[in-house]
């Protein structure tokens, strides 16, 4: 089976080397897929693609046409693959878990850095600069932290601030009740918050989850973490409560705009987004990019499931990691699919 792997980067090369089979060759290209690199596919049984490369009607029909049989995404989050157009077209498997530990640990990693303002410590040693004016954090002991989509990784979080004696505050759409979570209305969960962390999927409901609307309903001086998707969050809106300092402090594994810059280098060009821009030049945001899955563990698991999806695509067997739009819905389809989606 040969597999046209895009956005590759050197360390995902070296984890699929790790789990490599003689009987599934990877080649692996630097670009991006898209409408305009879509030919590249052309001869490859399937293609591997990550959070940033484009799936969408023009692509998967290029795909088709070009004699792709199967898309196997190596992550999580599908919010970048039309599955409804591909549905009868490719199939599509994913990485539905790898790791959520890393996730749930970059974030309170980003969390720590900025409540007690290591980021800043850090650069003043480096000179230095013993001095601690301005450097002044608080305890996140006894906060309320505000979780949005409480499964693998938003309960991890709530773990890690439970042991730092947070009160946990929590919303999803569909709430496990025998969790012992307490689940309070979004509205609810933005007023009594001083942090809220974003672990749920990015869906037409969940776009611009915080937004210009949300801002008034926000506690003054709040802590926004992302480390899901990037449009959960109206970047613009962000800026705005940064500065009308409603928003004490934002702190972005994921943004918006981020698929024509994260994940490359642009020290020494002119960055052209000016929200992004802005951002940054706040004192009181942080941006990784798109880094939250980074680890050894992580990666690992993320070559394993895809050389097993793609073992079972060729196999025929029922890919218990499909992703399949036939019921109408892909959450319906989860729940109720026994067999291949077509
Ligand atoms: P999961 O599927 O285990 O949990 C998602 C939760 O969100 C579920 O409990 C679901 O019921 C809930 N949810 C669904 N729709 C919702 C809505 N409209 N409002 C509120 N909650 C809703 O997913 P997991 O593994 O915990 O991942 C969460 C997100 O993290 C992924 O969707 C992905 O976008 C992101 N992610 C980011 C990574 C990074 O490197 N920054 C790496 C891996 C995942």
């Amino acid at each position: 089976m040969k597999i046209a792997f895009f956005d590759a980067k050197e360390y995902e090369i070296a984890a699929f080397e790790r789990h490599k089979r003689e009987d599934i060759e990877f080649k692996f290209f630097e670009t991006k897929l898209s409408e305009d690199t879509v030919s590249l596919a052309k001869g490859f049984d399937g293609v591997c693609v990550f959070v940033n490369d484009t799936v969408n009607a023009a692509v998967i029909d290029g795909l088709k046409e070009n004699g792709v049989r199967i898309v196997a995404l190596r992550c999580a989050g599908y919010n970048n693959v039309d599955v409804r157009h591909c549905f009868g077209k490719l199939h599509v498997v994913r990485v539905p878990a790898y790791s959520p530990y890393a996730v749930a640990e970059h974030a309170m990693a980003l969390l720590l850095t900025s409540v007690r303002r290591i980021h800043k410590a850090y650069n003043r040693t480096r000179e230095f600069n013993f001095s601690l004016s301005g450097l002044t954090g608080f305890d996140l002991h006894g906060k309320t932290v505000g979780v949005v989509g409480t499964g693998k990784i938003g309960r991890i979080f709530i773990d890690i601030c439970k042991g730092f004696g947070m009160h946990v505050v929590a919303y999803d759409k569909f709430p496990d009740e025998e969790s012992g979570i307490e689940y309070v209305s979004l509205d609810e969960l933005f007023s009594r918050s001083d942090v809220i962390s974003l672990h749920c999927p990015l869906t037409e409901e969940t776009y611009h989850l915080i937004g210009k609307e949300t801002l008034s309903k926000l506690k003054k001086g709040v802590i926004v973490l992302n480390t899901s998707r990037g449009a959960l969050i109206d970047a613009e809106a962000l800026l705005e409560g940064i500065k009308r300092r409603i928003v004490g402090a934002a702190l972005l594994d994921v943004y918006e705009e981020e698929s024509d810059l994260f994940f490359r280098d642009f020290s020494g060009h002119i960055v052209e987004d000016d929200v992004l821009a802005r951002l940054i030049s706040m004192p009181n945001v942080i941006v990784t990019s798109h880094q939250a899955f980074l680890t050894e563990e992580a990666l690992d698991g993320i070559a394993e499931t895809t050389v097993q999806n793609l073992i079972a695509f060729r196999n025929g067997d029922v890919m218990e990691n499909e992703l399949c739009y036939r019921c109408g819905s892909i959450e319906d389809c989860k729940k109720a699919r026994k067999t291949r989606c077509f």
